[in-house]
């Protein structure tokens, strides 16, 4: 039997889908832990000779209350994110939502042409310029972490060190107070990882009522940094309106805490797992940029999806307006048809054009940010801790996906 009819299920879907598309795919959704060197073993499958290259998957997913279309193909998937005409973010991570919030998180949520004025203004900020200012304290910050668990042998790198590193670099970032740190976290935990839509919209209630505050008080006593730039801003020449900038404010605080958590965990999982492709990045420090993008290809956090704008006929079907359509970055980053030998981790891969910023207008833009974040954290940790382990009888399962990997300790020879 192939696949595809292994996967068949008789959910409820619109009468526009046609029942042999109608599959079980959560697999490859980001939702089924386990245990492997390369926990995104399952998407393979997908993309299998005779499965369609269009499916449906009739669950709800994230706050939405229906189900999606999934293409699974890098080719599909970067059509879905480069057709502006067709496919559209409106929806997208609006967990503002929950707590009765209409404004649009910005710029993730807004089409183009307006799209381009708001990633204009915030651009400036995210220039591999503006970035090499901040490296000295990002830097500074890695290091003095690391100091202070380097000579105990041992660290819970994800729970102690991947969960805290990038809140420390955004408030830093931001103009932020060092002194909502542990809020921010626990926010941060209630919003993306405990999963009950009233506990999600308290956290946000609250993030978004404290961000209210702040963009006040950086109105009223403006500095230099990124928070106190939205607040007073003013594009063509108008000041931004309320809804503008805490739709700004609140999803930079939405976007760069926990996908940076979830990748340095991952990432050393893997190098705890694979003693020798982290002697190798010891060894041979011109390697350690093009594995960082290696490191992203494999671990592509984020499934996104968009909403269909008007009616397109695609791979014998119809997708009609108000449907939605879900690239599975976790398939497209090993599609063979564009990285050879795609399950192999290879840390000098170049090209290495992944999806795991997304691609087309709305590319991270905290990307560049993200990959200084991680190669600091190669060069300063190698250079204090010793080859490391997962620590005798740690849990290295991984729920592929943002969800991740709360608690990783590793341990290493104290001398
Ligand atoms: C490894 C770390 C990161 C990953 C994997 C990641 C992933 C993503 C993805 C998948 C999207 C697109 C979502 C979609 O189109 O549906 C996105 C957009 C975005 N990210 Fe990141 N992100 C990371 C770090 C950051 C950081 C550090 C920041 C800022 C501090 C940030 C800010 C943004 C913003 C503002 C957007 C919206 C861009 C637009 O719509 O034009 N991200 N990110």
């Amino acid at each position: 039997m192939s696949a595809l009819a292994d996967w068949r299920v008789d959910e409820p879907a619109p009468a526009h889908v046609p029942a042999d598309r109608v599959v079980d795919i959560r697999f490859a959704m980001g939702q089924r832990p386990n245990d492997r060197l390369d926990p995104y073993f399952e998407t393979d499958a997908l993309r299998a000779p005779g499965v369609p290259r269009l499916l449906y998957s009739p669950y709800p997913f994230g706050d939405k209350s229906k189900g999606t279309w999934c293409v699974s193909h890098y080719e599909d998937i970067r059509r879905v994110y480069e057709d502006n005409d067709h496919f559209s973010t409106q929806g997208v991570a609006q967990f503002q939502l929950l707590a009765g919030e209409t404004f649009p998180s910005i710029p993730l949520g807004i089409d183009p042409p307006q799209h381009g004025k708001y990633r204009r203004f915030l651009n400036g900020h995210f220039t591999p310029v503006a970035l090499k200012k901040l490296e000295p304290q990002v830097r500074a910050m890695a290091v003095e972490m690391i100091e202070d668990f380097a000579g105990r042998g041992e660290v819970d790198i994800a729970y102690d060190f991947g969960r805290v590193y990038p809140v420390r670099v955004f408030l830093d970032l931001m103009g932020l107070p060092f002194a909502m740190f542990e809020q921010f976290l626990a926010w941060e935990w209630e919003i993306l990882h405990s999963r009950d839509h009233q506990r999600m919209g308290n956290a946000v209630r609250q993030v978004i009522a404290y961000l209210r505050e702040f963009i006040a008080e950086k109105q009223a006593r403006p500095d230099d940094r990124l928070g106190s730039y939205i607040a007073n801003g003013q594009i063509d020449g108008h000041p931004l309106e309320p809804d503008e900038v805490i739709g700004m404010t609140w999803f930079l605080w939405l976007g760069g805490l926990d996908t940076v958590a979830s990748t340095i965990s991952q990432m050393f999982r893997r190098m705890a797992l694979d003693q020798d492709l982290q002697a190798r990045l010891r060894a041979e420090p011109e390697l350690r940029n093009s594995a960082v993008e290696e490191f992203l290809r494999t671990q592509p956090l984020v499934n996104s999806f968009r909403l269909v704008k008007q009616d397109l006929d695609w791979d014998g079907v119809t997708l009609k307006a108000g449907d939605y359509i879900t690239c599975l970055n976790s398939s497209g980053n090993f599609d063979p048809a564009q990285f050879p030998d795609p399950r192999t981790f290879d840390p000098a891969r170049s090209p290495n054009r992944h999806y795991t910023f997304v691609g087309g207008v709305h590319l991270c833009l905290g990307a560049h940010l993200a990959r200084r974040e991680l190669r600091i954290l190669l060069d300063e940790f190698f250079q204090r801790v010793p080859q490391f382990r997962a620590k005798p009888g740690a849990d290295t399962t991984v729920t592929p996906g943002l969800l991740s990997i709360r608690n990783l300790p590793i341990v290493w020879q104290v001398n």
